[in-house]
Formats: structure tokens, C-alpha cells, sequence
């Protein structure tokens, strides 16, 4: 049904594997609106939990966005082409009320490291490389990862890894707090699972609740402080907060009906 995409779904898990390994996996139009399509199919199934995002192959995640597809661009067109990603693919996946994990398996570079930044956490195998080489081309991260990449590193960190345009090693990205943890390549997606299997014992109501307020917090004129009230008063009228706290005082564990 997908002609760059692979998806995927065992125990609640919906994994979306990038498969045009000849490029190295980069983002072409038709494969970011194919994400799109697979997000948002994963997000509304209420079978899946957690989604996970990785690359085919053994040597990229993504190397970027396609850049034989906006060689030629105008003015116009580049803006277009950064605002377009954003809500189909960047925006949309940093929003959803489905746990994504970027399990990255290699290159994750310009577009590629921008959608792991647009995932709620990342992992990543002892042979990631992670960069926003743009402005080698002339151009800048327009996928959101002047954005991201401060909040996840810290501005002095991210003008550094912009402006040299050089990659870190999978090592470096768990010091810097870009991946949580690091594996080895076969150890990746099983890792993943196993971090999927523990977020899916929680409420997947309050898990969504806590993106939404997570993220206040990097939204410009929100006070993340009232979203969070607001997310917590709602979590109240929800059948998983009544299973979850009658569980707790009968002394057994929760089934929640993710209500
Ligand atoms: N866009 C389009 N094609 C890309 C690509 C991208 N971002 N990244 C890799 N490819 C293609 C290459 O053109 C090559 O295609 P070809 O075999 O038809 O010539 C193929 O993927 C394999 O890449 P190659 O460069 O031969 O692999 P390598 O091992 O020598 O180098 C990288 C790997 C990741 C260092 C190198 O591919 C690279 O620098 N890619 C671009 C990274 C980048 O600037 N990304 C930001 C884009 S905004």
C-alpha cells in the first residue's frame, strides 16, 4: 500500500520503518506524505499504543530531506516546502496523543534528525551519526530543528552542531540527552519494544494528557503551567483515572479501558 514505508503492528506496537535504503532512507515528498498517511492511521487505531519510527537498512535512519527535490526551488517554494513538512510530518508527529519512539539506526541527518527530534524520545544504535548539515548546502534546518534541537541540547550546543554542520556519534548524543539510550544494532528495535511494553501498562488517556501539557511548554504565549490544570482536572472525568485509583486501593493492577 506504501511505496517508501513499511508499517507493521504486533503487541499494541505499530512500527514504521522508512525503506528506500538506495538513498539513504532521505525524505522525498511522497515519503513524508506517506508518514503522514501512517501516523495518522497508527494514531487513530486504538489497537496501537506505541508507535515506533526507524530506518531499513543498517546504515541510515534518514540522511535528510531529498535534496534533488528542492535543488531548484525559488524563494516561494522553499518556504513552502518547509511550512508543508511541518504540518504533515514534524508538527503532526510532535502532537500526537500516541507515544512515538525514534528508534535510529544509523545516519540521522537534516530532515532525518528532525524527525527524530519531532518523536517524544529517541534511542539509538552505537552506530548513529545525528547532524543538521544545512548550512553546508546553503540553506537552513527548516524542519523545525532550530527549534528542537535547542530544547533537547541546549543553544550553545545546538549553534555549535548547526553551524559546523558536523555530526555527533551515538555516544556524544546520549551525553548531550538527544538519545536517552544506546544500544547495539540488533539490540535497537527489541529495546524499543521492551520501552513500548512499559509505557503501554499506563493509562493511554493520562499519557496523552501529558504529551499535550509536555509540549505547552514549548509552545510561544501558552502557559504550559494551565494546560497542565486543565489536563490533570480532565484526567478526573476519565474511565482509566477510575480504574487506575480503584486498582491502586483494591491492590491489584489496572486494566485500563484507555477512556
Ligand atoms: N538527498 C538525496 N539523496 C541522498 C541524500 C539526501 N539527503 N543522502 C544520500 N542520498 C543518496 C546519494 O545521493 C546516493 O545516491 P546515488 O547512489 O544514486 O548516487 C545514495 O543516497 C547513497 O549515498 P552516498 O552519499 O553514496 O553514501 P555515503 O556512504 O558515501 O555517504 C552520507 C553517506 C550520509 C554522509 C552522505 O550521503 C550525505 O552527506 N548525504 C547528505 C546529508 C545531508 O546533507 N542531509 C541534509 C539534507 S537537508
Amino acid at each position: 500500500m506504501y511505496t517508501n514505508i513499511i508499517t507493521s503492528q504486533n503487541n499494541a506496537v505499530t512500527t514504521i520503518t522508512i525503506n528506500r535504503p538506495s538513498k539513504l532512507n532521505a525524505l522525498n515528498k511522497e515519503t513524508i506524505q506517506e508518514l503522514h498517511a501512517a501516523f495518522r492511521v497508527a494514531d487513530l487505531d486504538a489497537d496501537t499504543k506505541v508507535i515506533i519510527i526507524t530506518g531499513s537498512g543498517e546504515k541510515a535512519f534518514v540522511a535528510g530531506a531529498d535534496i534533488s527535490e528542492f535543488a531548484d526551488f525559488s524563494v516561494t517554494e522553499g518556504g513552502k516546502l518547509a511550512a508543508k513538512g511541518q504540518e504533515l510530518l514534524f508538527d503532526f508527529v510532535a502532537n500526537l496523543s500516541t507515544p512515538v519512539i525514534a528508534a535510529v539506526n544509523g545516519f540521522a541527518l537534516g530532515g532525518g534528525l528532525e524527525l527524530v527530534m519531532a518523536a517524544h524520545f529517541r534511542i539509538a544504535s552505537d552506530n548513529a551519526k545525528m547532524g543538521l548539515p544545512e548550512v553546508s548546502l546553503g540553506v537552513i534546518p527548516g524542519y523545525g530543528g532550530t527549534q528542537r534541537l535547542p530544547q533537547l541540547v541546549g543553544k550553545g550546543r545546538a549553534m555549535e552542531m548547526i553551524m559546523t554542520a558536523g555530526m555527533i556519534d551515538a555516544q556524544q548524543a546520549l551525553q548531550y540527552g538527544l538519545a536517552n539510550h544506546v544500544t547495539t544494532q540488533e539490540e535497537l528495535l527489541p529495546l524499543a519494544e521492551k520501552l513500548a511494553s512499559k509505557i503501554m501498562r499506563n493509562s493511554s488517556v493520562a499519557i496523552g494528557a501529558a504529551i499535550t501539557s509536555i509540549n505547552a511548554a514549548y509552545e510561544d504565549g501558552v502557559n504550559g503551567f494551565k494546560v497542565e490544570i486543565e489536563q490533570f482536572g480532565n484526567c478526573f472525568g476519565t474511565e482509566d483515572f477510575k480504574e487506575g485509583t480503584t486498582a491502586f486501593l483494591e491492590k491489584r493492577k489496572a486494566n485500563f479501558p484507555g477512556k
